[in-house]
C-alpha cells in the first residue's frame, strides 16, 4: 500500500472512525462506514413470542478528534514527567509508578515511569524455532513465517511456573498489515506466496520464558518444549451442539467437526484450569461473500468478489462463491481454548458460546461451581454476553479433574444482557450530565437464547441460535451497546468490568442510561454486580468511568474523582487486574480522539482513590496497547503493541519500533519496517 492508497482509503477523512484509516481497513473493513448492520428494532421478548419468525428467510438457509487539542504536554521521547495529580499510586503491595504525562500522538517511543525500564520480550518474526530463519524482510516464506512469531499481537498472557524463572507466553495475532510488512508488488506469484505469509502470519504463538529470578527481565527460548505456532491452517475441533449440524458443513469437512485455522483473534482470557481463550472477532473480512442473506449481513457481510487479504487466491475455503464452502464463513467467529501447556493438543472452537464477532472471554467460578464467562461482541450497537456452563469446575489438580474442566465450555447456556436505567429518561440529556441521583445506575437481566443446551427462541432451532446468534439476541430486547470490547470480572470482588470502546452513531433518540452520551467520542466503562450470583440472571450496574480529556471535555467522569487529577483516556479496549483488585485498562484509538498516543492506564476500584486514572505506559505512534498483564507484586508490567507505525509504507516507515535502528535494505535502499512486538516492563 502507498500513501496515495491509504488516502483513498475509505476511512480516510476520520469522520467516524476511532482510528487509522489503514486500522479500519484491514483490523475490521470499515466497520464504522456504511449502513448499521444492528438494524433489528429489537423489540421485547413478549412482544416477539408470538410472532412468526420465517426462519428460513431470516437465515437465508435457501443457499447450500478532537485532535485540535493543544500538545504542550509533549514530552522528549521516552522521558517521563509527572502527569496532573501525578504522585507514587498503588495500594500496599502493588505497582508504584508516578502517572506519566500523555504522549502526543507524533510521538515514536515507548514511554514508561521514571524508575521503569522496558524492552521487548519477542518481534514479529522472531524464530520459535532453530530450524527457521531470522525474519528477512526480501526473502520471507510462509514456511518461515510459520515456524516465526505472527504479526500484529493482541491477546497476551505470561504465566509463570512455580519456580518463577520458567514460564509460557501466550499471544494471538489478529490480523496483518500488508502494506508496511513487504513492499508493493503487482506479481502476481509473488502476491500468492504473500496471502500465504499472511495466512501464517495469523494464529497463536505459545513461547517458553526463561530469566534469573523474579522480577527480573524474560527472554524467549528458541526450541523451547512448550513452544508453537498455530496459525490460518492449523486444525480445530469444533465442539457444543452446532458442531456436526449442517450449518458448519464444508466440500473439505462433511461432518461439520474440523476447521482449519483461526483468524482476526483479538481479546482472551485464561482460564482456572490454565488454557487460553480468545474471541474470533472481525471474520468477515477473511471472505469474498456470496449470498447477502440476513443472517450473513448481520455480521456485516455484503457481497464482494474479493477479500480484504486475499486469501482467496491460494485457498477456495476463503471464497464464498464456491458451492463447497458456502458455510466455511460459519466456521469462524468462535470463542476458541488452545492449551499451552500441550503443544501436541487439538485446540478447539466452542459453539455453545455462540457466534458474534467475538473480542474475548474471561471465566470466573460461580459459587455453585460452574465456570461464567463474559463476553462482548464488538460492533456498534451489539451486545454483551455471558456463557454458563452445565458443568462445575474441579480444582483438584488430577488428570481426571483436568479432562472434566476441559469439557466445561462444551455445554451450558447463553445469555444476553438487558440493561434498564433506574433515572428518568428526561435526566439522560446525551451531553454526559449526570442525572439528579448522581449516577448512570439501574439493573439488568441477563435473557437466555438457550436453556439446558436448547434455544428458547420461537422459529430458531439450537444450532440457528448458535451460528447466528445476532438474530437470535436481536428478538428478545438486548441492549444495544457502545461497541463492548473486553468484559472482565475481577477476581477480587466478582464485579465485572466492561469496556464500551466508542460509539459515534449513538444520538439523542438512541442514548440510554448505560450508554448516555450521543456520539460517544471517547466510551466508558460500566461496572457490574452480580445480584443473583455470578450465574444468576439478575444484576446491576453503573457507570465507572465516561473516558476523555476532562482539560477541554466536561463531560467526563470518573467515579467521582476529581477531574484535575486524572490522566485523560479514550477508546478503553483490553482490562486487567492486579494482585490488589485495581482495574488496569488499555486503549486503542487515542490518537484520533484526544491527540495522544494509546497507553495503558490503572484505576482504583476501591477507597478514596476510586476512579483515580493514572497512565503507566505510552505505546509508540500509531500502535494501540494490548493484553495487559500485570504482575505488580514483582513489579512489572506486559503489554502487546499491535501495529506501531500503521500508517506508514516499507519504503517510508512512520515507526522505527522497538529496535529503533533504521536499517537499509541493501537491495532497494529501503528501511525496514517496525514490528508488533510482546514488552516487559521492569522496574529498573
Ligand atoms: Fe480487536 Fe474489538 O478490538
Ligand atoms: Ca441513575
Ligand atoms: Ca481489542
Amino acid at each position: 500500500m502507498t500513501i496515495t492508497d491509504i488516502q483513498l482509503l475509505p476511512m480516510a477523512d476520520h469522520v467516524r472512525g476511532k482510528r487509522s484509516p489503514v486500522t479500519c481497513h484491514f483490523k475490521c473493513g470499515n466497520a464504522c462506514l456504511g449502513p448499521e448492520c444492528n438494524t433489528s428494532s429489537n423489540p421485547a421478548f413478549r412482544e416477539i413470542a408470538s410472532a412468526a419468525l420465517s426462519r428460513r428467510a431470516l437465515l437465508g438457509l435457501g443457499a447450500a478528534g478532537a485532535v485540535g487539542i493543544a500538545l504542550a504536554a509533549a514530552t522528549p521521547t521516552g522521558a517521563a514527567v509527572a502527569a496532573p495529580g501525578g504522585g507514587a499510586s498503588g495500594a500496599p503491595g502493588g505497582l508504584l509508578f508516578d502517572a506519566i504525562s500523555p504522549v502526543p500522538k507524533i510521538v515514536d517511543d515507548f514511554t514508561v515511569p521514571a524508575g521503569y525500564t522496558w524492552a521487548p520480550i519477542i518481534r514479529w518474526g522472531d524464530p520459535l524455532f532453530s530450524s527457521v530463519p531470522a525474519l528477512d524482510f526480501d526473502n520471507q516464506t510462509p514456511e518461515a513465517q510459520a515456524g516465526q512469531f505472527g504479526y500484529n499481537c493482541d491477546y497476551l498472557d505470561i504465566i509463570a511456573d512455580r519456580s518463577g524463572r520458567t514460564g509460557v507466553l501466550v499471544n494471538n495475532h489478529e490480523y496483518v498489515n500488508p502494506g508496511i510488512m513487504f513492499p508493493p508488488t503487482s506479481d502476481t506469484a509473488e502476491l500468492d506466496r504473500r496471502a500465504a505469509i499472511f495466512k501464517a502470519a495469523h494464529g497463536f504463538s505459545v513461547v517458553e520464558l526463561r530469566r534469573s529470578k523474579l522480577g527480573r527481565p524474560w527472554r524467549y527460548l528458541v526450541d523451547g518444549r512448550r513452544n508453537r505456532r498455530i496459525t490460518a491452517d492449523t486444525v480445530f475441533e469444533l465442539t457444543g451442539p452446532a458442531a456436526g449440524t449442517d450449518l458448519v458443513k464444508t466440500a473439505e469437512d462433511g461432518e461439520g467437526r474440523w476447521v482449519k485455522g483461526t483468524l482476526g483473534n483479538c481479546a482472551g482470557g485464561t482460564t482456572p484450569w490454565g488454557t487460553v481463550l480468545s474471541g474470533e472477532e472481525n471474520f468477515d473480512g477473511y471472505f469474498a461473500w456470496a449470498a447477502d442473506t440476513a443472517g450473513q449481513k448481520r455480521y456485516r457481510a455484503t457481497p464482494s468478489a474479493k477479500s480484504t487479504y486475499t486469501f482467496e487466491r491460494i485457498d477456495p475455503r476463503f471464497d464464498a462463491h464456491d458451492a463447497g464452502f458456502v458455510n466455511e464463513p460459519n466456521r469462524f467467529g468462535w470463542i476458541v481454548e488452545i492449551d499451552p501447556e500441550d503443544p501436541s493438543s487439538t485446540p478447539r472452537k466452542h459453539t455453545a458460546m455462540g457466534r458474534f464477532k467475538h473480542e474475548g472471554a474471561n471465566v470466573i467460578i460461580a459459587e455453585d461451581g460452574r465456570a461464567v464467562a463474559y463476553m462482548g461482541d464488538d460492533q456498534t450497537n451489539d451486545y454483551l454476553y455471558k456463557f454458563v456452563s452445565k458443568g462445575t469446575y474441579d480444582p483438584k489438580n488430577t488428570p481426571v479433574a483436568r479432562r472434566k474442566n476441559l469439557g466445561l465450555l462444551s455445554e451450558g447456556d447463553l445469555y444476553v444482557a438487558k440493561f434498564a436505567g433506574n433515572s428518568p429518561a428526561a435526566e439522560i440529556t446525551g451531553t454526559g450530565a449526570l442525572p439528579a441521583d448522581g449516577l448512570f445506575d439501574g439493573t439488568g437481566q441477563w435473557i437466555p437464547l438457550t436453556q439446558d443446551g436448547e434455544s428458547v427462541i420461537p422459529g430458531m432451532t439450537t444450532q440457528e441460535v448458535l451460528v447466528f446468534t445476532r438474530l437470535a439476541a436481536d428478538t428478545v430486547g438486548a441492549t444495544k451497546m457502545d461497541r463492548p470490547e473486553d468484559v472482565q470480572p475481577n477476581p477480587k470482588t466478582g464485579k465485572v468490568y466492561v469496556a464500551l470502546t466508542n460509539n459515534s452513531s449513538r444520538t439523542l433518540a438512541t442514548i440510554d442510561e448505560a450508554n448516555p452520551v450521543t456520539g460517544n467520542r471517547n466510551g466508558h466503562i460500566i461496572e457490574l454486580t452480580e445480584t443473583a450470583g455470578q450465574s444468576g440472571t439478575a444484576f446491576g450496574w453503573s457507570i465507572l468511568l465516561l473516558c476523555g480529556n476532562p482539560a477541554v471535555d466536561q463531560n467526563t467522569y470518573f467515579a467521582g474523582f476529581p477531574k484535575e487529577l486524572v490522566s485523560p483516556i479514550s477508546c478503553p479496549d483490553n482490562v486487567a487486574f492486579d494482585s490488589e483488585g485495581n482495574l488496569w485498562i488499555s486503549t486503542d484509538g487515542a490518537p484520533s480522539k484526544i491527540g495522544f498516543n494509546d497507553g495503558l492506564f490503572k484505576v482504583p476500584l476501591e477507597g478514596p482513590e476510586r476512579g483515580r486514572v493514572q497512565q503507566f505506559l505510552s505505546v509508540p505512534r500509531e500502535a494501540e496497547t494490548c493484553g495487559p498483564v500485570i504482575h505488580d507484586k514483582e513489579g512489572m508490567v506486559f503489554v502487546a503493541v499491535q501495529h506501531p507505525g500503521e500508517e506508514g509504507t516499507v519504503g517510508a516507515p512512520t515507526s522505527y519500533f522497538p529496535d529503533y535502528v533504521p536499517s537499509h535494505r541493501p537491495d532497494t535502499g529501503l528501511v525496514a519496517a517496525p514490528r508488533p512486538s510482546v514488552v516487559q516492563v521492569w522496574r529498573a
